[in-house]
């Protein structure tokens, strides 16, 4: 539909017709006006799979419909492949289409900052290149079937723990060249239809109420002309929200947000105009929706359950190997782990699929001719050693000729919304990987979307990362094991030796509201590397069965000048004896301060004996760094090589017009300087958070510091307990904990209608100390609540 049509249906719409368009119909259709031609049109969760539920009327996690379940992105991110990835878009958004879904809402790429976000498994990489690019190949490969793609979240939402109410306090240089780097590649690159909107804070202020960031940079300095959705509840101040640019509130969480977009217009405070440029958006959104729904598409539901294993063995990262890999014809395996009956192959949360089709390795090493005896050695509901499971696989081990130890992180370890506390797998396994090595090879599969701590890892004899491998993931791994697939996964994260060890240790978690990123530019290999700690494994890292050597580094230029290219090439042959495909890096390092950044990467696929030429082109943005706006860096190294600590050969580039970087000491010890760090702002953002007398931007926790919050909050897990199925999609515990640290405004909004504002504003009442007429409030609004699932349509 073309701009004058819709700027038509615009001057048609009332003021209360158009504020209605701001939010949607329900949890995942947006609001259709009939009389005007308006359709509605569905989306869903993404990112690496569908999860459209059937009950279209909730956004809490309820049932939905199969579908293929393909890797997720922190397994995805370690095939550092373009085209994988355009293809894995592309066959969801065939099965899209086919489901009736207009937009998929994914990938995520937000970066890695520490390991302990609940996640990171949804998330690439801690590199803003490598995810930036992943994420435009997805979004182009969505969008080559006519399903929308919806990049999130923007920006800076790195935690999970209190992220509705987090403030990422970070300096524009880490913020430019960390945090929106890879959002600014994915938006340009991938174009995608809408851009989702974080929950947290960043410098002050609501991601979705930032106009800097929204119209600013998002619209302004990157030219993006989409749609931009809240992240689902993450409206606070609604007008200033539209104000700012996001057009879409999701889900739809009563009349509340809708009054105040009328009322803010009627009284001045929120300019129309900036209103009808929300519905503009919106509606050329829909409308470019629905046209697609015409387009033909094919959807093949086997075909895509071979290309989540194809992915997953793409992806798989082979970390160690003493040469018992791949296992030799007709070995006698022990194969040990519940994780062989009960895979981890998806992470829990929204992103959560219902696979069409399951694997798992007790059925997939079967058919895949692998001759094993099967024992649990470890449950995988708790970490308590259990003497009698370790000695029932003692005792397979002691028969078989090698042991395959399916390890990894336990399904509760991994939430949406809930981040870890420490990056150990649990006792029972170490145990187990323990006391059967002593007894014969091992090889462990690991299993989960974050790196671990491995101090059983010199025990080992090989070690192959699988990640969170999807449907399919089993059969790739006996792919892996027998050697049909030669692993060419590396890791798109570093692993530390120990938690410590990460920059962000000390200022992850350590406050509810303000989060100083004092790393700065720090973040993963570009801090590991600087401050030369030791790792366990270095970023870019990972094995194949046969060997790459390079070879002869050429340029085209040995200086570089603005708006010109710098291309560089090596040549790399397998020098093996299998075939096999290698991911080339290439990185930029200053040659007066200790900084390096990945500018480009290749896989390629060589026969054993064969090479092959792989080039770069580098641009001025790779000679850059961010200061007031982007400035060329003084002389550089450009290197190309296997890993961040595996660089090959180098050449230098002389950039006469650079400048040096600003300096930033780069902490050893992560007890990052408080004055350096802040001297990095002109003023400190941070946030004051009232907690009394509460508002509806408080939380279930933070009641708990008067008397009468307490009891509330009691009552609350009261509920949840009696209402929530333990054995259900989460699980008490879980469920409470999420509820615990989100404000009363987004448990409005989640509820589907079950929890009013009017509800809220009787519970804010009676905890800030007007217990009775709280009661009466809380009632009043009980016995009125209208299920407010659905909007009335006017
Ligand atoms: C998540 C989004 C997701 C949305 C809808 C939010 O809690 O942060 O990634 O797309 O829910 O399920």
């Amino acid at each position: 539909m073309v701009m004058e049509q819709i700027d038509t249906i615009i001057s048609q719409l009332s003021l209360e017709q158009k504020a209605d368009l701001c939010s949607g119909l329900d949890a995942w259709n947006t609001f259709p006006i009939k009389d005007c031609g308006v359709p509605g049109v569905l989306m869903t969760d993404g990112p690496h799979g569908l999860r459209k539920q059937y009950d279209e009327s909730t956004a809490m996690l309820e049932q939905s419909v199969p579908a293929t379940c393909y890797p997720a992105a922190s397994t995805t991110a370690c095939s550092w492949d373009r085209e994988l990835l355009y293809e894995m878009g592309a066959a969801l958004g065939s099965e899209a289409r086919e489901q009736g879904i207009s937009m998929v809402l994914g990938p995520g790429i937000n970066i890695k900052r520490s390991p302990l976000c609940g996640r990171n498994f949804e998330y690439f990489s801690e590199d803003p290149a490598l995810a930036g690019e992943l994420g435009a190949a997805m979004i182009r490969g969505i969008q080559s079937t006519g399903t929308g793609a919806c990049l999130k979240h923007f920006a800076a939402n790195n935690r999970e723990y209190f992220r509705m109410v987090s403030n990422s306090i970070i300096d524009k240089r880490a913020l430019r060249e960390i945090y929106l780097d890879g959002f600014e590649r994915a938006v340009k690159k991938g174009k995608p239809y809408a851009v989702m909107s974080a929950y947290n804070m960043l410098n002050g202020t609501y991601c979705g109420e930032a106009s800097a960031l929204i119209r600013g940079v998002l619209r302004g300095e990157w030219g993006f002309g989409g749609l931009v959705v809240s992240d689902w509840g993450a409206c606070y101040n609604r007008e200033k929200g539209i104000a700012a640019g996001l057009d879409l509130e999701m889900p739809y969480s009563g009349e509340e947000n809708t009054n105040r977009i009328i009322r803010a217009v009627k009284n001045g405070t929120l300019d129309e105009a900036d209103l009808d440029a929300c519905v503009r958006r919106i509606l050329s959104f829909v409308f470019r929706c629905e046209k697609n729904k015409k387009l033909p598409y094919q959807c093949d539901m086997e075909k895509n359950h071979a290309l989540a294993r194809r992915i997953a063995a793409e992806s798989a990262v082979l970390l160690k190997n003493d040469g018992l890999l791949p296992l030799k014809p007709g070995v006698k395996v022990a194969l040990l782990g519940e994780f062989a009956e009960h895979p981890r192959y998806q992470g829990a949360g929204s992103s959560m699929i219902h696979p069409a089709n399951l694997e798992n390795a007790i059925g997939a090493f079967r058919s895949h001719g692998i001759h094993y005896t099967y024992a649990p050695g470890f449950s995988i509901s708790g970490d308590t050693v259990d003497e009698t499971m370790l000695a029932e696989a003692e005792c397979a081990a002691r028969d078989c000729d090698v042991a395959v130890i399916i390890a990894g992180l336990p399904p509760q370890y991994e939430v949406e919304g809930i981040d870890r506390t420490h990056m150990h797998i649990p006792q029972n396994q170490i145990e187990l990987i323990e006391r059967i090595a002593k007894i014969k090879p091992v090889a462990v599969l690991l299993c989960g979307g974050a790196p671990v701590e491995m101090p059983w890892l010199s025990s080992v004899s090989a070690l192959v990362n699988c990640y969170l491998g999807g449907e399919a993931g089993a059969s790739a791994m006996a792919q892996i094991l027998t050697g049909e697939v030669n692993p060419s996964g590396k890791l798109a994260e570093t692993y530390p030796l120990r938690l410590a060890d990460n920059p962000s240790y000390h200022f992850f978690s350590d406050d509810r509201h303000n989060v100083e990123y004092r790393e700065s530019v720090y973040v993963g290999y570009r801090y590991y590397d600087a401050a030369e700690k030791e790792v366990l494994f270095p970023f870019g890292f990972g094995l194949s069965y046969t060997t790459f050597e390079y070879s002869d580094m050429q340029t085209d230029a040995g200086s570089f000048a603005p708006g010109g290219t710098v291309t560089v090439s090596a040549r790399v042959e397998n020098t093996g004896g299998a075939a096999g495909a290698e991911v080339v890096q290439c990185y930029v390092r200053a040659d007066e301060a200790p900084f390096k950044k990945l500018c480009g990467f290749e896989k390629i696929f060589l026969q054993p004996g064969e090479s092959a030429r792989v080039s770069f082109t580098l641009t001025e943005r790779d000679f850059s760094f961010f200061s007031d706006g982007w400035q060329l860096m003084q002389d550089v190294h450009v290197l190309i090589g296997a890993s961040s600590r595996d660089l090959r050969m180098g050449i230098i580039v002389e950039i006469p017009e650079g400048k040096p970087l600003p300096e930033y000491p780069v902490s050893t010890d992560g007890h990052w300087n408080a004055m350096q760090y802040y001297g990095l702002f002109e003023k400190i953002p941070h946030i004051t958070f009232s907690i009394h007398p509460f508002t509806i931007n408080a939380t279930l926790k933070d009641f708990d510091s008067v008397t009468i919050g307490r009891t509330v909050h009691r009552l609350v897990a009261k509920f949840v307990e009696k209402h929530i199925d333990p054995g259900g999609y989460m699980g008490h515990d879980i469920m409470l904990q999420l509820l615990e640290e989100n404000p009363m405004r987004v448990l409005v909004s989640m509820s589907g209608g079950f929890f009013t504002y009017g509800m809220a504003r009787g519970v804010l009442m009676i905890v800030n100390g007007q217990v009775f007429m709280g009661l009466l409030a809380f009632f009043s609004a009980y016995r009125k609540r209208k299920k407010q699932k659905i909007k009335s349509k006017k």
